[in-house]
């Protein structure tokens, strides 16, 4: 009785010791296949946020815009940026504190003429850290496919398109964003009218005037007519000299589509 009892006592300690090695094994598999879903959910969060907030300065598929905003998904960034800059921590830093802390002057304005700002809730910008943290991740996971292309980025189809091109100066050189909310774009500023509905809205302004005149107008003498509840010289007064005929004009199409 006695020997049975020992028997089956040793049996099923065995049996626990193959059990607990088995699951043992198993542990590290698991908690890879655990990081790596995390890190998918991670990413897929950074391009929700990245196609609402970066989208319209560096582009679709983050490939930049030209004359504006600087390609991310690009081999370029991924290989001698940090050399050129002479940054001396990991790119993941270097991509997480510049997403933060935004990029007030362009590093090279001669490439790439607009600024961006701070985007983390610390330096007064809308994100919270896990939200800058999924944007590294996003941003990080292009160095799997941008080697493909080498160095300058490729005009995309929208650099040719007066209302893609009138938007991204509207929300990068043109500094409209940091006093003009429009809903649907990273362009949250509240010292002016909202320009959500501008394209409707002006053609109501001024007796006689059209839509696209009223706007103009608006961005080269900013005084001829005051949105009702707002002080005159507020609004910067030299963009008539400071952008060009073209980016005006460029930036009166998108306007007008705002409806
Ligand atoms: C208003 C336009 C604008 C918006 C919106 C914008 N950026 Fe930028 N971004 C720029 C400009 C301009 C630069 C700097 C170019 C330079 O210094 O040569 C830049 C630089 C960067 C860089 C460093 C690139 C380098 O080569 O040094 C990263 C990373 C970056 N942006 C990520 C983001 C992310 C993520 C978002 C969305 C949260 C975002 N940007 C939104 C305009 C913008
Ligand atoms: C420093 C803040 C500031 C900046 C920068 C700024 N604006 Fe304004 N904007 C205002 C204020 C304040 C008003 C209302 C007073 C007035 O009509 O002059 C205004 C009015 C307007 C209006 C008329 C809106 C309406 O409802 O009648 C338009 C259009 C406009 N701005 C477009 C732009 C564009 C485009 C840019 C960028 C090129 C820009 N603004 C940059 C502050 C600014």
């Amino acid at each position: 009785m006695k020997l049975v009892q020992i028997t089956v006592g040793i049996v099923a300690t065995i049996l626990t010791l193959v059990i607990l090695l088995f699951v043992g094994l198993g542990e590290p598999n698991r908690m890879a296949a655990e990081e790596a879903s995390q890190l998918g959910k991670s990413i897929e969060e950074g391009a929700l946020l990245f196609g609402e907030y970066c989208k319209p300065c560096h582009g679709p598929q983050a490939k930049g815009i030209e004359g504006l905003c600087p390609p991310l998904n690009d081999q370029y960034f991924f290989t001698g940026r940090l050399k050129d800059v002479g940054y001396p921590g990991s790119l993941r830093d270097y991509v997480k504190s510049t997403i933060a802390g935004g990029r007030l002057v362009s590093t090279r304005p001669n490439l790439y003429a607009g600024s961006m700002p701070p985007w983390a809730q610390d330096f007064g910008g809308p994100l919270r850290p896990d939200q800058i943290n999924n944007l590294t991740d996003f941003v990080i996971n292009f160095e799997k496919t941008a080697g493909q292309e080498m160095g300058m980025p490729t005009p995309t189809p929208e650099a040719n398109d007066p209302v893609s091109r009138g938007k991204a100066i509207v929300l990068g050189k043109g500094t409209c964003a940091a006093c003009h909310k429009i809903e649907g774009t990273a362009a949250a500023g509240v010292l002016g009218p909202e320009l959500s509905k501008i394209g409707s809205i002006a053609e109501t302004r001024v007796a006689g005037q059209s839509a696209a005149d009223y706007i103009k107008e608006s961005i080269v003498n900013p005084s001829a007519f005051l949105s009702p509840g707002f002080a005159d010289n507020l609004m910067t007064k030299t963009f008539g000299q400071t952008l060009t005929a073209d980016e005006i004009n460029d930036m009166v199409t998108y306007l007008s589509t705002l409806k």
